[in-house]
């Protein structure tokens, strides 16, 4: 009933706001969704970006996502519009791709003039609300953003991408100058904001806001957890899911999954789920709250040319620290590691079976009981991770229009 409530007030006030709105902005016109498409080639229609989470991730904490659906939308323009570059010839989704998961397919990303950016394009599905959830209950040991994790909020990243030489070009009176010359803008600031006057901040906040609406869970791992807790109190499926994917003690050759198999899984899917628990699982969750280790140097090369956490901290013991990312949509965003270095997730697997090095710096949860941080998997087990790794793929993200490109 409260709930009923709820909905006709904001019903009554959607109503409302956006009458006033096309009132203001278009005397006679009484459709600005149309009218943007007409006279702007923008395809935009008004949605909701709420994001109902799942039971299973309710229960260890998360919580359902609000947007400003507004700002949403007119961050989604932003996020795609090339006007926004130096030589207009670069966006964020230049680097950024919704069919990859937002990760770009490249080594290193195509900036404005033809440069490149310094380091392997991130994937952005789940990030940022995620870590976001993490930072409400964890506080100051919630992950960060970029790979050596050097900046907490997404508006400081946004501006940061904006205006990096290698990137997009900008600096951010030349944004909103930029963002002042569109017409398209104009109405779309009236509806987020109710004014016309454009400020740096608004640029920054919506941009963010977008990113943060940028998520989904319903991978096949997501579903299987779903059918699994569906039911039962929190408590339980708090325990059932941390039974089946937290092992404070990863021994590789044993699994703590003590279901015989999840639904929807294979065979050789669910070998690799108690796989992964096992060996990758504190420093890679694609169920956040799971995850211990937010940053580590896995050991892919002694001499590390991009030094990572050690490059901002100027420490030697953080020498080839680099952030270590959730993997959901991990199949669709490679290359993969902060240089691009490996193109399949074959060979990232293989790395972890026999390439990694003794790094002095090299994090105590690579190595199992015999202090080996060489797993040496079989092939078949090699097979099963990978076929495990696909389970975090959520064609959600890839195809949900509400994410994709709004310039016809
Ligand atoms: C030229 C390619 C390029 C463009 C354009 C670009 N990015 Fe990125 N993005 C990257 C790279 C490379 C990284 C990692 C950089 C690093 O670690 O130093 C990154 C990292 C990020 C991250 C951090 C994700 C995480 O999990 O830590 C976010 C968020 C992001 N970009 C958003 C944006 C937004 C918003 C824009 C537009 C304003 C944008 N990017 C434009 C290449 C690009
Ligand atoms: C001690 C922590 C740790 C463990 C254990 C670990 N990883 Fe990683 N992983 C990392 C870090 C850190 C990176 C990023 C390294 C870099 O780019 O320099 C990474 C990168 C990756 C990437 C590439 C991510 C991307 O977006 O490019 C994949 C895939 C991956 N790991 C899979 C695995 C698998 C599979 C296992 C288990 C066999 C595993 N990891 C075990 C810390 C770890």
């Amino acid at each position: 009933m409260k709930y009923l409530y709820v909905f006709l007030l904001l019903c009554l006030f959607a109503i409302s706001c956006s009458k006033q709105d096309m009132r203001v902005i278009h005397e006679g016109s009484d459709d600005l969704t149309h009218l943007l498409n007409m006279e702007n080639h923008l395809n935009l229609k008004f949605e909701s970006y709420a994001t109902a989470i799942p039971e299973y991730l309710k229960a260890v904490g998360m919580k359902d996502l609000e947007f400003d659906d507004d700002k949403v939308a007119l961050g989604r323009v932003l996020f795609y519009d090339k006007a926004l570059s130096s030589d207009q010839s670069v966006s964020c989704a230049s680097c950024h791709q919704q069919h990859r998961a937002f990760a770009d397919g490249k080594a290193f990303g195509d900036g404005v003039d033809g440069q490149r950016a310094a380091r392997n394009s991130m994937a952005l599905g789940n990030t940022t609300n995620f870590s976001a959830h993490y930072r409400a209950i964890r506080s100051n040991t919630a992950p960060s953003l970029l790979w050596d994790e050097r900046v907490t909020n997404l508006q400081d990243l946004t501006r940061a991408a904006l205006t990096n030489p290698r990137e997009m070009g900008m600096t951010m009176p030349k944004v909103v100058e930029r963002v002042e010359n569109k017409v398209y803008y104009q109405y779309l600031w009236k509806r987020a904001f109710g004014r016309t006057e454009i400020a740096e901040q608004d640029i920054l906040d919506c941009i963010s806001e977008f990113v943060s609406a940028i998520g989904s869970t319903t991978s096949k791992f997501d579903k299987a957890l779903i059918q699994t807790s569906g039911e039962m109190s929190v408590t339980i499926t708090d325990t059932i899911v941390s039974n089946i994917y937290y092992n404070p003690d990863p021994k590789p050759d044993t699994t703590i999954v003590t279901t015989t198999t999840l639904p929807f899984f294979n065979q050789s899917e669910f070998r690799g789920l108690g796989l992964f628990v096992a060996n990758c699982s504190p420093c890679h969750s694609p169920i956040r709250p799971f995850q211990e280790v937010f940053m580590a140097c896995n050991g892919l090369e002694m001499n590390y040319s991009d030094q990572g956490l050690g490059n901002v901290t100027e420490n030697p013991a953080h020498n080839g620290v680099f952030k270590s990312p959730p993997l959901r949509n991990i199949a669709r965003t490679g290359p993969y590691m902060h240089d691009g270095r490996f193109k399949t997730l074959e060979e990232v697997v293989e790395f972890y079976s026999t390439g990694v090095v003794e790094h002095p710096n090299l994090h105590p949860r690579m190595r199992d009981e015999n202090g080996s941080a060489r797993k040496n998997f079989t092939a078949q087990q090699k097979k099963d991770i990978v076929a495990f790794l696909h389970t975090l793929s959520d064609d959600a993200i890839t195809q949900d229009e509400r994410f994709s490109n709004p310039f016809k």
